[in-house]
């Protein structure tokens, strides 16, 4: 066998922010204090390195957005996206705030459970929930986001073992414009999975469909994405009403909102280039408004937004 030849092994400087066309960033001022707290004083009493979310800012993020969507849309629930960070102390606050929860796996509900959700307003995620999951979800009447086939299938049959009606929703992935597309989850809306799934849970009287769910990506810079996602949603809820004279409760649009934390090789700083959650929530509300559902039908809009929410409520 021929010996192979030796590769030298490099070591390449990882560079905080790329050069831009004005040359490299020089914008970075040392931050003295945190919430008028002296980083030094935080230092001398916890140690360094240190990681340090302001209360304050978290609060502040989630009221303007809550004021942001309520202003628009009548019905808005949000539910704090646990895997986003799921420090208990984080999660309380948004619980305080009004958030429900919104999990993707067992962990993730339990501590759910013990801070203090209620089971109804758990929203359960995720492709890889085993029946026991699945069966405390339903004994606690938890809505269950059913990501394939086999859940589907699982859950008639726990449903038809524990004689109750789980509150289901669809996860549903779609072409919104931006690529790559997000279609690694749920049912997709263009080839007809989706429309399969809905018709194969209407054909069992085993499970109740209240919600349809998507979550079309993260960092999404394109507020216009969600108008076509909550237009594609809007479509398959009125679809039900019209085939099954039944309303759809709540569309759930998930998180993607960008955060306003300069990434590390951006170009620009966050604030400058990042969308405003008002582009997002106009997108959104305005084709839900305008979809045509009745006035006493129209759905909740339930949000699951994560970074948007506390990435620039962290300092290290
Ligand atoms: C289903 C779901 N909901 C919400 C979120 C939160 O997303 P973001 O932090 O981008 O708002 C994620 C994150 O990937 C997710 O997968």
């Amino acid at each position: 066998m021929e010996k192979k030849q030796y590769e030298r092994p490099i070591i390449k400087s990882l560079n905080a922010g790329l050069m831009n066309k004005f040359g490299t960033r020089t914008e970075y001022a040392p931050m003295t204090h945190i919430d008028n707290v002296a980083v030094k004083d935080l230092i001398r009493e916890f140690g360094s390195p240190l990681f340090v979310l302001s209360e304050r800012k978290i609060r502040d993020n989630f009221k303007t957005a809550k004021r942001i969507f309520e202003t628009r849309y009548p019905k808005v629930q949000f539910a704090w996206s646990y895997k986003t960070n799921y420090i208990n102390a984080i999660c309380n606050i948004f619980h305080q705030e009004g958030s429900w929860a919104e999990v993707v796996s067992r962990f993730e509900y339990e501590k759910a459970l013990k801070n203090g959700v209620p089971g109804k307003k758990i929203l359960f995620n995720g492709p890889d929930k085993t029946d026991d999951d699945l069966r405390t979800a339903i004994k606690n009447d938890s809505p269950i986001h059913i990501d394939h086939l086999d859940e589907l299938y699982r859950l008639i049959e726990l449903a038809t073992e524990l004689k109750v009606k789980p509150r289901v929703a669809i996860r549903v992935n779609m072409d919104t414009g931006v690529y790559p597309m997000w279609d690694r989850f749920g049912f997709n809306y263009e080839n007809g999975q989706a429309w399969d799934a809905i018709n194969k849970i209407m054909a069992t009287d085993k499970l109740n469909l209240i919600g349809l769910h998507c979550h079309i990506g993260t960092y999404m810079l394109v507020p216009s994405a969600y108008g076509v996602a909550a237009n594609k949603m809007a479509d398959l809820a009125l679809g039900v009403k019209k085939r099954y004279n039944k309303a759809i409760s709540y569309i759930d649009m998930g998180g993607g909102f960008a955060s306003k934390n300069t990434l590390k090789g951006s170009l620009q700083l966050g604030v400058d280039y990042v969308p405003e959650i008002n582009q997002y929530a106009e997108a959104i509300c305005s084709t839900l408004l305008n979809a045509g559902f009745e006035k006493d039908e129209l759905p909740y809009l339930y949000l699951e937004t994560g970074r948007a929410l506390i990435d620039d409520a962290g300092f290290y």
